[in-house]
């Protein structure tokens, strides 16, 4: 970080902004230096003064392939390689870029694949791996995120006032909402907050075909995570196990048993287990056993709704500023996004990425990501919230007796869908 040679080209280059190859001269210093972000930064103020810059756009393509992970080019430098054996490579190649780009396409690097655990044979998942994002990284969704600082977040770091006010950490969360809005996301970033004590769970993962083993699979689980407390446990897609008891037929008899294995784990909840918060997501609430839902179990709901403006914004940003791009005006985007899930906006960016990937093939030159390549794929990537909130819309129409869904139908009335 502190390199001093890199530290008097940045200062050369602020006094000089103009002299693209003093900029390009330290794009390289900071790309050898594997700082491919910074790097690209300069690279893109030279491309979008002068597109035809061949040193720029050959050093783009080394730096978008260093940013997309590929080792190979990683670290070769434009001119003198550093190693021998990348001297025998010493012009940037396209076919391994382009192999590279699709192999990236549709997340290169927006998730990286987490594991949230294998669990079958009474295997206990692990935590989850991958990069560590945090409630920062979140964006939009304050609703949700003051309430999991209020239920379990504050108290876990502030234990002792906690005991004070004889609060104790106990009970569950739902979230709840449309596809692609961020609950899995969210979760992944509590983990991020709370490290080891923090467990994730993706329930099809502990469905297993023999019978009693997903019992034992759901025992085992609340017996670790009990274990471990203070813990937040978390049940990702949780309607794969919660369905409703009544709408099991006879022959299903062994799901109607796992329920209750769940249920029974989330009893003791009230009981034994002080220190065991269960944090759980669907986008079928109305599917789940009812008695899920009672107090002491799943009791409290949240919505996580399609981002808002800032949020979009923030979750583009995201997406966009690790790839080369020139001239983006987000603002634009964000107009034009309403109602995209977080999950919508990535495969806009990453549909944008691929059409200039396609142009630069074509035309044998690395072109950035810019406007025209987001206009694209606006016409080819459709919010798809509106499905979810239409079907949700009957259910608090026909069933939010209990006021459950309250929170839904003044986003439904807010957004006119009601
Ligand atoms: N609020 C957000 N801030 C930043 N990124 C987001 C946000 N919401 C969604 N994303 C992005 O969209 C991706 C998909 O979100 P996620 O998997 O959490 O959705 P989900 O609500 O769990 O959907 P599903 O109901 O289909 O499981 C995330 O990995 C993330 O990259
Ligand atoms: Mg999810």
């Amino acid at each position: 970080m502190n390199d001093p040679l890199i530290a008097s080209l940045i200062r050369a280059v602020e006094s000089a902004p103009e002299e693209h190859e003093l900029r390009l001269h330290l794009a390289q210093q900071l790309h050898q230096a594997n700082r491919a972000a910074e790097a690209l930064t300069h690279i893109n103020i030279v491309v979008q003064k002068d597109p035809g810059n061949t040193v720029a756009l050959q050093l783009l393509g080394q730096v978008s392939a260093a940013l997309l992970g590929n080792a190979a080019d990683a670290t070769a430098p434009v001119t003198e390689p550093e190693k021998p054996t990348q001297a025998e490579q010493p012009d940037f190649d396209w076919d391994a870029a382009a192999e590279q780009f699709e192999q990236s396409v549709p997340a290169p690097f927006a998730e990286p694949k987490i594991e949230m655990g294998e669990c079958s044979g009474g295997a206990v998942p692990e935590e989850p791996v991958g990069e560590r994002i945090t409630l920062a990284d979140v964006g939009g969704l304050q609703n949700v995120k003051d309430r999991l600082n209020e239920s379990f977040l504050a108290p876990m770091r502030n234990a002792a006032i906690a005991k004070a006010f004889g609060k104790s950490l106990r009970g569950g969360l739902l979230l709840y909402g449309p596809p692609g809005c961020g609950k899995t996301f969210v979760a992944r970033a509590v983990a991020g907050e709370l490290q080891a004590n923090f467990m994730a769970v993706t329930m099809t993962d502990i469905l297993d075909s023999h019978i009693g083993e997903t019992e034992k699979n759901i025992k085992a689980v609340f017996d670790k995570a009990r274990s471990n407390a203070p813990t937040v446990l978390f049940l990702d897609e949780v309607d794969a196990l919660g369905l409703r008891r009544g709408s099991l037929s006879g022959s299903a008899s062994w799901l109607r048993q796992m329920v209750n294995q769940l249920l029974m784990e989330m009893d003791s909840l009230s009981s034994n287990n002080d220190g065991l918060y269960v944090l759980a997501a669907t986008n079928h609430p109305w599917d789940l056993d009812e008695a899920l839902l009672r107090p002491g179990r799943l009791d409290r709901a949240v919505l996580v709704t399609a981002p808002d403006g800032p949020a979009r914004e923030s979750i583009l940003r995201y997406h966009l500023e690790r790839r080369p791009i020139a001239g983006i005006d987000l603002k634009w985007i964000v107009q034009r996004t309403d109602g995209f899930s977080g999950a919508d906006l990535e495969h806009l960016c990453t549909t944008a990425a691929e059409k200039a990937m396609m142009q630069s093939i074509e035309r044998n030159e690395v072109l950035p990501v810019d406007m025209t390549h987001i206009q694209l794929a606006l016409n080819e990537v459709k919010p798809s919230t509106l499905p979810w909130l239409e079907s949700a819309r009957n259910v608090v129409r026909f069933s939010n007796e209990n006021g459950r869904y309250d929170e839904l139908e003044a986003y439904l009335i807010a957004r006119k869908l009601m």
